[in-house]
């Protein structure tokens, strides 16, 4: 990596193990771009106390999260690991965003709504008794986007490789990178998002219909990168499936369609291709198939996440790096952006 090269930044928030669905619509593909890139892997644990959580638990996922990183094939000889709290700049460019950022623009954002429904939802069922109602929608979760904006206009990011869902996200950015251009002079580049065609949005298991998600209440609903090969084969083989047994990519058929596409986005061959194979067999045979094939590719990723977590001492210097590498670039874009702003230079 050099600094003449492109910048690529992406992250993930450390909230839980990571699923296969960070793995295949994301992950995956940075790994690709270590070579010609200036690459920045930022672990986002400030965006993860948006939600509900527990402190020493946000710790032990953000450490394990590097590890993660790492064992997928994140090399941190070429390119920058880094944890977002570390690096002075996030939240600091985050407020002066916010300022150009109307209100009615977060509100309308899919994920907000999304969140709020739910936390309505729980709401409602504590009614009854007041004291026990501890949900409430809090303003971080409002402002998310503004903070993941900052992210990526921080580094000044040309690319950002994510799955299908932060595209709107990353709408949000380009408008603010815009914005700000144009109200104070040019200043960030507008990122453009990099979703890939294969693995962008791998579903639920339990209900194709919905994004394979970290904090999906039903556990069989996702596969994490760290589970067990006989949790992993007892997920596979309890999909939910079609009606009808043909092994086919059809809108109809979104169980069997998300398996195959889990399949190919593992072995790179086309779903299509791979449901050829199955003409004349069953989904027991397909999915008995692809339980092996998951196993045998997160075997070796398991393997190395267990020397990297026996490895504290290491962890902790890709992290002391990657921080000093962001916060070299993140001070020059924050000066830029505070003297632009009219804030009076510290003496
Ligand atoms: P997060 O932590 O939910 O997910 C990390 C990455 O994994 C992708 N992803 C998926 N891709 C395909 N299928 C799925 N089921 C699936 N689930 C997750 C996500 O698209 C993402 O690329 N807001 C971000 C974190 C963030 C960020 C940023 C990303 C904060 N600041 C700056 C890029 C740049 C998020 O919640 O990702």
């Amino acid at each position: 990596m050099s600094d003449s090269q492109p910048v690529i930044l992406t992250c993930a928030q450390p909230t839980g193990g990571l699923t296969i669905g960070n793995y295949l619509g994301a992950i995956k593909n940075w790994a690709d771009m270590l070579e010609s890139n200036n690459c920045f892997f930022g672990i986002v644990d400030q965006h993860a106390i948006t939600v509900d959580y527990t402190p020493s638990e946000l710790r032990q996922n953000t450490l394990s999260c590097v590890a993660q990183y790492i064992a997928c094939g994140l090399d941190p000889e070429k390119s920058n690991i880094f944890v977002q709290s570390h690096v002075t700049g996030h939240t600091e460019l985050a407020w002066v965003l916010s300022c150009i950022t109307p209100l009615g623009e977060l509100q309308r954002m899919t994920q907000f709504k999304d969140k709020t429904k739910h936390l309505n939802k729980e709401d409602e069922s504590h009614s009854d008794d007041d004291s026990q109602s501890k949900v409430f929608i809090n303003s971080g979760l409002l402002m998310y986007p503004v903070l993941m904006a900052a992210d990526i206009l921080l580094y000044n990011a040309h690319s950002v490789p994510v799955g299908a869902d932060q595209k709107q996200h990353l709408e949000l950015c380009r408008n603010l990178a815009q914005r700000f251009n144009h109200k104070y002079s040019d200043t960030f580049n507008v990122p453009e998002p990099y979703i890939a065609k294969q693995g962008q949005r791998i579903m639920s298991l339990q209900d194709p219909s919905r994004k394979m998600s970290k904090s999906d209440v039903n556990q069989n609903a996702t596969l994490f990168l760290l589970d067990d090969p006989k949790i992993i084969r007892k997920k596979i083989m309890s999909a939910v499936t079609d009606s009808s047994s043909k092994i086919e990519v059809s809108e109809d058929k979104p169980g069997v369609t998300n398996l195959l596409n889990i399949y190919s986005s593992f072995n790179n061959e086309s779903p299509e291709a791979i449901a050829e194979k199955y003409i004349g067999k069953g989904y027991g045979d397909l999915k008995s198939d692809l339980a092996d094939l998951v196993v045998s590719k997160l075997s070796p990723v398991q393997e190395r996440y267990q020397e990297l977590m026996n490895d504290k001492k290491y962890l902790e210097s890709v992290l002391k790096q990657g921080a000093e590498n962001a916060q070299k670039l993140a001070f020059k874009t924050l000066r830029k952006v505070y003297k632009k702003a009219g804030f009076l230079n510290r003496f």
